[in-house]
């Protein structure tokens, strides 16, 4: 081999080499992107989000209180959310359609039982994340003023709906008054697939928001009977009002 053609060769070489580092490179980047796509929801939840316990709500036998005075951080997201396999109303979003699994669970059971006794049901916003949540306040606050959102918006950190353990529920009409046959089956047999109804008539002056047929709040069917038995609200229920 004559000098020249030793230079051309060490060079072939070296390009080659360069090149597979580049590949190897690549190849290394995209297994990292590809690890993280596939458990972006571990990821974001691990280093993005808070747990339940960490979040600054009240806390007692494993029941979240969430309210004007108790308070989640905006960071907070509950654990394995699903979609609820409900029929929704048209316009919410796709994370309106979620919840966090058990409730999701009991959701479709309350539904089911509803149909067969003749009560359609429909889903009107479940998980709602503090964003969103601020978002709503603001376009209500804008659209309908202070008296309105104070009475039935709940400030972003103070809604239930950030838990996902909270769904609204309305009917075909998307019309739920309080006399609407589906807010009064709701009102007498929710507790029975452990939801209270969160804000009762009469009860604003403890709860802080106005009566809202439609808004119901899991805690499984211990408490749920308990709290519909007794007629109290859950801060009553908690001992914190
Ligand atoms: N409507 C209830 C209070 C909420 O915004 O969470
Ligand atoms: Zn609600």
């Amino acid at each position: 081999m004559n000098e020249r053609s030793s230079i051309d060769y060490k060079l072939r070489k070296k390009k080659r080499k360069s090149k597979r580092r580049r590949l190897k490179f690549l190849a290394i980047i995209m297994i990292i992107f590809s690890f993280l796509f596939i458990f972006k929801d571990e990821v974001i939840d691990r280093f993005f989000f808070y747990r339940a316990e960490a979040a600054g709500a009240y806390t007692d036998r494993g029941i979240l209180l969430v309210n004007d005075s108790f308070v989640l951080d905006k960071k907070y997201k509950p654990g394995s959310l699903r979609k609820v396999n409900i029929d929704f109303v048209g316009n919410i979003s796709s994370e309106e359609k979620y919840l966090t699994e058990p409730v999701a669970d009991a959701v479709e059971e309350m539904f089911a039982t509803a149909k067969k006794e003749g009560i359609i049901l429909v889903g009107s916003s479940g998980y709602r994340s503090y964003k969103s949540q601020k978002d709503i306040y603001l376009r209500d606050l804008a659209a309908k003023g202070e008296e309105y959102v104070s009475a039935y918006v709940a400030v972003p950190g103070s809604s239930e709906h950030q838990t996902g353990l909270a769904m609204d529920i309305t009917n075909e009409a998307n019309w739920m008054t309080g006399e609407s046959t589906e807010a009064r089956w709701l009102r007498d047999n929710c507790h029975l697939f452990g939801f209270i109804l969160r804000y009762p008539e009469g009860k604003e002056h403890i709860t802080g928001k106005s009566y809202e047929p439609w808004h119901l709040r899991y805690v499984g069917k211990d408490a749920a009977e308990e709290i519909y038995t007794q007629g109290i609200t859950l801060e009553e229920y908690m001992g914190v009002y």
